[in-house]
């Protein structure tokens, strides 16, 4: 059977209450948590740094899950990983050498993360599959939690499911940007086994809990 995991990202957390929103998070099923890294260079905004991800270290026993949207991660991999970051994720549109990254991730005994954006074609990651721990597949234009799903991605996903299992790979494809109920599902038949949400869990008008539930019952 497929295990299917919710990584809930916490751009959209209330930040005066972090460690309290992660713990609900955490008690209503969330497998991992999604942090957000942005640099104000490889996206338009500015958010968390190691700093972040080591108090959600503290917070919570959930795997991190960072996504590292800044230009030459090279230099910040390290202090991510002793920050207590379980897998790191780093964009093809920003390493030029990333069979170099990807080990040099591994080597700090953490996942490593391949993840490309809405206008990247599929050809640009495969030669990373076989290496990959995770293949992360935007579904918005990364920078801001709440934007609209693009549709686009569904079939990039299957693409990417279809040379993932040729190569009898194991890698988590996680899927990211605008997941919702609504989305989820669509996603789910493409292939994807991760799904991020920000939005539909921390802004959910029913609550954390609810956000949570309304997702797992469609995994
Ligand atoms: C976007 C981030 C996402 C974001 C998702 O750049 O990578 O992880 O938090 O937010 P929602 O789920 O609201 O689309
Ligand atoms: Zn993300």
């Amino acid at each position: 059977m497929t295990k299917y995991v919710i990584s809930s990202s916490i751009l959209s957390a209330d930040f005066t209450q972090l460690g309290k929103q992660i713990a609900e998070a955490e008690a209503a099923g969330v497998d991992w948590l999604h942090v957000d890294v942005m640099d104000g260079h490889f996206v338009p905004n500015i958010t968390m740094g190691p700093f972040i991800v080591e108090w959600c270290r503290k917070a919570s026993k959930l795997p991190l899950d960072v996504h590292l949207m800044i230009e030459k991660p090279e230099r910040y991999l390290e202090a991510f990983a002793k920050a207590g970051a379980s897998g790191l994720t780093v964009h093809v549109e920003t390493c030029p050498d990333m069979h170099n990254t990807l080990k040099q991730i591994k080597a700090l005994g953490v996942k490593a993360g391949v993840v490309l954006n809405p206008p990247t074609p599929v050809g640009v990651v495969e030669p990373y599959l076989v290496e990959a721990d995770l293949v992360l597949v935007m579904s918005v234009n990364p920078g801001y939690s709440g934007q609209k799903f693009m549709p686009e991605a569904i079939d990039k996903v299957a693409q990417i499911r279809k040379k993932l299992d040729a190569l009898g790979s194991s890698a988590w494809l996680e899927v990211d940007g605008g997941i919702d109920a609504t989305t989820l599902p669509k996603m789910k038949e493409a292939g994807a086994t991760a799904y991020v949400a920000a939005t539909a869990i921390f802004k959910n008008p029913k609550g954390i809990k609810e956000g949570v539930r309304a997702l797992r019952s469609l995994l």
